[in-house]
């Protein structure tokens, strides 16, 4: 058994530069467990061979951590071996020329292992989590994703449902697809399964099943629905089907991610599954479904083809967050989905690449592995899979995602492999794409107008690509900026077309044309990039009401929105009148899907205007920026005062809740407009949708836009008292108290909340709903007292020993330290330089503190 010291003592960094094959070949794996909350037992039977691919007798070297090493057999022969610290040794002095059989007995305690993280209890669950190194804590192996085999699993327990990857076949789990140990899962215990059965384009019988705890199985419907319907995409957009007579998922209260695409036994954090109308938002019913879907495409996008080694993780997050991207948009709107995929986008992996976390798509180095499941592999990673396809055009892309799967089914790829199967299906030269791979950062691009007044338009594209942490100079990339024009009476003159920026600076040229005409530039965000340029407030607003890319024309009320905000606090400007006309125009315009006019109605966040304050070279203030905000949703507020009942009327949803996009898209606008009705009648009209509400959306929403204005006290009491033994239903009424807490009050919030007993520190979602709402409760966090600062220090060395992987991940909190004075800098790197100090720190929260302090 080790210690966290000890397992920060011996971190070290890990380089793509390095990569090695294995020096075994794994040609089978029998696994027995014998379950005990304290003292299972784990019985592994492994079939070995030397891999021809390193060439020599080598040692044998296994990964293992907190293992306690009961026997190890040679050929049936015992072995007397210890482990170390990290795994155990078998030299090659001991070992034949040939194959051979090792078989080791480990004892473990999962009812102790707070991390969440190889074989664990919740709820008097077993359940395990393996990606990206867990599987290490369960047996002694090779945990590394290119060494793959077929397993097979024998479960010993009382339980009465025993689960693992693959079919169940004789009482045992027989996996037939040869995988990485991270795709490993074992599930145990009293659960209830609803079930389908679903049957594939080729004929395949299979029988879905998603399990939960008793009690919970009323709050299955939805999930399953987007299970068959994500299967269903899955044949139909990419020729894909399923692959095993089963397919099960496993809800559980306690989990460190949203989920895991294991082989045949996908594991969900129960909050990513369970949606009934009275407790799950729509916002909730969506993830629900993108995730669901996630998981699932992930059996050919990860499971099939899976990733060489750590450093290719965008390989298969990054292509199965661009394929959910695609099955939501298909299912729901693209325009919104695009619009919400982008607000994401910006919030976190814009923010991310903006200060001392940035990396790379591809990172080429790392501590902890755990430390880079980020916006910038995820969603950047995605962004980067888009571009290639507005490059290549869809039939390229289809022609190079066939090739892909042909080629390296069953094997473990690089992103050499993914440009290479670009290149040759569309003969398209990729090695300057690449650097949207290897090089960090957020480029800047700047467009410059010029009208020649006798039918040419030029517009001049330029690129800057800021430093980042140890990239001190980048190259251009290529950037496919997609244009359109339209003329001056808001038709267009030119349909989208896609430049391609491909030097740091270059000039594109428009002839034959009648008038001067207003570009619409950056369609569709057609790569993820800062756009500057210099827009009037009228062209703006124009471009909201005419720009045919729907996209562009959320991003012109969007942009407005920003510049004004931006004046009011740098300049103490008041709320501009071209925006209030323009919402004023959007709010009331019934042509328009209510789900988008919701979006443009929605102030910007002030964490978003610190960091578009922050880019154009101001300081921000948090406090400012919290009141200008306070300022212009008022403005709006009385301005379209006179039309707000009439509006809210007609966003009266008829009949029984149902999820669908539409539906939700006029709740959603309703709630945008009760949000501004609220600061003009004292909460009266969302005190009447809080009492009279019969779902979520509705209930949840009045009750924040109450708590946005610092009332709802009996509502918030009313609520607690409704959903007390509801565990998701309360880490929303956790979230809603801290988000909206008034920026003083915010750490009394923060303090009165942990102190309740049911704080319970070791439920991540319950952790996550005071701590990482008290660092997105922008001006409360960054409140000029330190405070909120303080806190989150204390809570993540608080958690860190328990839970080293959800510590590290909250701790990017702090993230932006560099943007604020001097004062707040001072705080927020007095806070690091303390966790840097805290006794025992692990290596994930170590990595992460120490990269903040640069
Ligand atoms: N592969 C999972 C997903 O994207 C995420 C698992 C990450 N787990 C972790 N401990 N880092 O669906
Ligand atoms: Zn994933």
């Amino acid at each position: 058994m080790q210690d966290n010291a000890a397992q920060n003592n011996s971190a070290r960094t890990i380089h793509l530069a390095d990569y090695q094959p294995f020096t075994h070949c794994v040609d089978q794996v029998d696994l027995t467990f014998r379950l005990h909350p304290t003292a299972t037992r784990v019985l592994a039977k492994l079939a070995l061979s030397p891999n021809p691919a390193r060439p020599g007798h080598q040692d044998l070297r296994l990964n293992g951590i907190d293992l306690r090493l009961i026997s190890a057999r040679l050929n049936g022969a015992v072995l007397d071996l210890i482990a170390d610290e990290t795994g155990l040794t078998v030299p090659a002095t001991l070992l034949p020329e040939g194959p051979f059989t090792l078989e080791t007995e480990v004892e473990i305690a999962p009812a102790q292992n707070t991390a969440l993280e190889g074989l664990y209890m919740s709820n008097g669950l077993y359940c395990t989590q393996c990606e990206a190194e867990g599987f290490r804590k369960i047996t002694f192996y090779p945990d590394r994703p290119d060494v793959m085999a077929p397993f097979r699993v024998r479960i010993e327990s009382d339980l009465p449902v025993l689960l693992s990857n693959g079919n169940p076949t004789g009482g045992e789990w027989v996996d037939p697809w040869p995988k990485p140990a991270y795709l490993f899962a074992l599930v145990a215990g009293d659960l209830i399964a609803t079930s389908a059965d679903f049957t594939t384009a080729s004929g395949r019988a299979v029988k879905l099943n998603i399990w939960v705890r008793p009690g919970d199985e009323t709050r299955t419907d939805y999930a399953m629905d987007a299970l068959i319907r994500s299967m269903r995409w899955d044949e139909t957009a990419y020729g894909r089907e399923y692959d095993l007579d089963v397919f099960n998922i496993v809800a559980v209260d306690d989990f460190n991610m949203g989920a895991m695409e294991n082989k045949g036994l996908n594991i969900f954090n129960a909050k990513y599954v369970l949606a009934s109308p009275e407790t799950a938002t729509d916002d909730d019913y969506a993830r629900i479904e993108a995730i669901i879907a996630h998981e699932y495409f992930h059996n050919w996008t990860g499971n099939r083809i899976t990733c060489r080694d750590w450093f290719q993780l965008c390989l298969k997050e990054g292509l199965t967050v661009f394929r959910d991207q695609q099955f939501s948009g298909d299912m729901r709107s693209h325009a919104v989905k695009r619009i919400e995929d982008v607000l994401t986008l910006r919030a976190r992996q814009f923010r991310e690449d903006g200060g001392p976390l940035a990396h790379a798509v591809r990172p080429d180095s790392f501590v902890e592995i755990n430390n880079f499941y980020t916006a910038t592999v995820y969603e950047k990673g995605a962004e980067v899979i888009g571009m290639l396809k507005r490059l290549v055009g869809d039939d390229g892309y289809k022609q190079a995602l066939d090739l892909y799967f042909d080629r390296h089914d069953g094997q473990a790829a690089t992103i050499e492999d993914w440009l290479a199967v670009f290149a040759d299906a569309t003969g398209r030269d990729l090695a300057q794409f690449k650097r949207w791979y290897e090089q960090a950062g957020t480029p800047r691009v700047t467009v410059k107008e010029d009208w020649d007044g006798a039918g040419t338009f030029r517009l001049t594209l330029s690129q800057v690509n800021p430093p980042t942490p140890g990239q001190p100079v980048k190259d251009a990339k290529v950037i496919p900026v997609a244009v359109g024009l339209l003329n001056p009476n808001g038709g267009e003159v030119l349909e989208t077309t896609v430049l391609e920026l491909t030097n740091s600076e270059q000039v594109f040229e428009f002839n034959g044309l009648a008038a001067r005409p207003v570009p619409s530039i950056l369609r569709g965000f057609s790569a993820p990039v800062v756009l500057e340029h210099a827009v009037d407030p009228t062209t703006r607003a124009f471009l909201l009401a005419h720009d045919t890319d729907p996209f562009n024309k959320w991003e012109s009320g969007r942009a407005l929105a920003k510049e004004i905000l931006a004046r009011m606090v740098t300049e103490g400007a008041a709320p501009g009148a071209d925006w209030l006309e323009a919402m004023t125009q959007v709010a009331g315009d019934d042509s328009l899907d209510p789900a988008f006019r919701a979006l443009v109605l929605r102030l910007p966040g002030e964490d978003d205007m610190a960091q578009t304050l922050f880019a154009a070279g101001h300081v921000p203030d948090p406090a400012a920026i919290h009141a200008a905000r306070k300022r212009l949703g008022l403005a709006l507020a009385e301005r379209l005062a006179p039309a707000l009942p009439g509006l809210l009327a007609g966003t009266v949803v008829d009949g029984p809740y149902s999820p669908d996009a539409k539906a939700a898209g006029k709740r959603a606008l309703r709630l945008a407009l009760l949000s501004l009705q609220t600061r003009l009648d004292a909460g009266a009209a969302a005190s009447a949708l809080f009492a009279q509400a019969d779902n979520m959306t509705d209930e949840g929403g009045a009750l924040a836009c109450l708590l946005e204005q610092g009332i709802g006290a009996e509502e918030l009491a009313r609520f607690e008292a409704k959903w007390h033994g509801d565990r998701l239903v309360m880490d929303k009424w956790f979230s809603l108290q801290v988000l909206h807490a008034a920026p003083e009050a915010l750490a009394g919030v923060v303090n009165r909340l942990t102190a309740r007993p049911d704080f319970d520190m070791k439920n991540p979602n319950r952790f996550r709903s005071v701590m990482g709402m008290l660092a997105a409760n922008h001006a409360g966090f960054h409140h000029a007292d330190g405070a909120g600062y303080r806190l989150l220090a204390d809570w993540l060395i608080k958690l860190d020993p328990l839970n080293p992987q959800t510590a590290a991940r909250m701790s990017t909190g702090f993230e932006s330290w560099s943007r604020y004075d001097a004062d707040r800098q001072g705080m927020i790197r007095g806070e690091l330089a303390r966790m840097a100090a805290a006794p025992g720190l692990s290596r994930n929260l170590g990595e992460m503190v120490g990269r903040m302090l640069g």
